[in-house]
């Protein structure tokens, strides 16, 4: 039986980095409210003509070094990101063609911030069926581009960024379950229009924070303890709790229901900001550099977003 591992990991950041304060001199807002409902203390920024795919390449090129892959041995792609650089060709296409792995299928998938668990889901599909070897996930967002910059309940949240993973197949589980779902009837909760609907006149994203908080929490919690119990795994199994970054608050409250205190929780979203598709790999990829998760891990990963979408997962790493 084959199974799907994580052979590499990888990110990338955009130089530019936009604090709190900078952001108290573009909308009536402040460090400290910023701080204290979500813990984002800085986020980072494309720099301009850098794309999702620019930092893509870069986050997939690092995950590809550690796992001693040539990007030319890379023959699946699935790439997760609301900010493709084109309608098409999509995103992974266009990362197919800078990689050279010419013929290997790539699309990308829009689901918000659960695009990257999503992509991972169906990548690990391909593996354990031995249709594909050298599987590359990506979640890559430049939201700064889709941010209303004088609307201070959403500007103040978001950050761009790049992360990646690559799977290759193994004797024992990495990928362990994923678990996907969405419901629409939320759509009007969380979105940005800019699709082929003209009638969508806002074209940056709105949000209604208390509402999409409340939900998020819940739902959340629910995830992990769908995932928990398809593999009947205790909490005290979990090293680590790799959660999407999107409030730390939202985060706090996942790792009670888990019982995991903070030291087992990865918290990047204080840097980061929410980067949508691009937070769990980011997360990870951050992590694992640091030396914090180590191969043998038991990780829970978990995202929540737009539509609404969410995702969990249970990976040995
Ligand atoms: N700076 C200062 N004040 C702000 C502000 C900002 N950036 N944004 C909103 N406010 C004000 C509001 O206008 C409101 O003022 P009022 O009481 O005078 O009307 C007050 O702060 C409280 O606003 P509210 O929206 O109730 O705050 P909140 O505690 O719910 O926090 C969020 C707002 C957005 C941080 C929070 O709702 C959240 O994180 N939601 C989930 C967002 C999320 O995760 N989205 C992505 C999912 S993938």
């Amino acid at each position: 039986m084959i199974h799907a591992r994580i052979a590499g990991t990888g990110s990338y950041l955009p130089q530019k980095i936009l604090t709190n304060f900078d952001l108290e001199k573009m909308v009536d807002t402040s460090d400290l409210w910023i701080r204290e409902r979500t813990g984002i203390e800085q986020r980072h920024i494309a720099a301009d003509g850098e794309t999702t795919v620019d930092m893509a390449e870069r986050a997939a090129r690092a995950a590809l070094d550690m796992a001693g892959c040539r990007p030319q041995e890379v023959d699946f792609i699935a790439f997760g990101t609301t900010t493709p650089d084109m309608v098409f060709p999509n995103c992974g296409v266009l990362l197919q063609a800078r990689l050279g792995c010419r013929g290997a299928p790539a699309f990308s998938l829009e689901t918000a911030c659960s695009g990257f668990m999503y992509a991972l889901s169906i990548a690990d599909k391909f593996v354990r069926t031995g249709e594909a070897k050298r599987a590359l996930v990506i979640g890559a967002e430049t939201l700064s581009r889709i941010v209303d910059w004088n609307d201070r309940s959403t500007a103040v949240l978001f950050g761009d960024g790049a992360g990646a993973v690559l799977l290759e197949p193994a004797d024992s589980p990495g990928i362990i379950s994923t678990h996907l779902h969405a419901d629409g009837t939320y759509r009007n909760l969380l979105y940005c229009g800019g699709g082929m609907d003209l009638s969508q006149t806002r074209r940056t994203i709105a949000m209604s924070g208390n509402e999409v908080f409340r939900v998020a929490v819940g739902t959340l919690g629910r995830a992990i303890e769908e995932t928990l119990r398809a593999n009947g795994v205790e909490r005290s199994d979990l090293n680590w709790l790799v959660p999407h970054q999107a409030n730390l608050r939202i985060i706090q409250a996942t790792a009670r229901r888990l019982d995991l205190p903070m030291e087992r929780v990865i918290t990047t979203v204080q840097e980061h900001g929410n980067t949508s598709a691009a937070s769990v790999p980011l997360a990870l990829d951050t992590a694992v550099r640091a030396g914090r998760i180590k191969r043998g891990e038991l990780l829970l990963l978990e995202a929540f977003g737009g539509g609404f979408t969410w995702a969990s997962g249970l990976v040995r790493y």
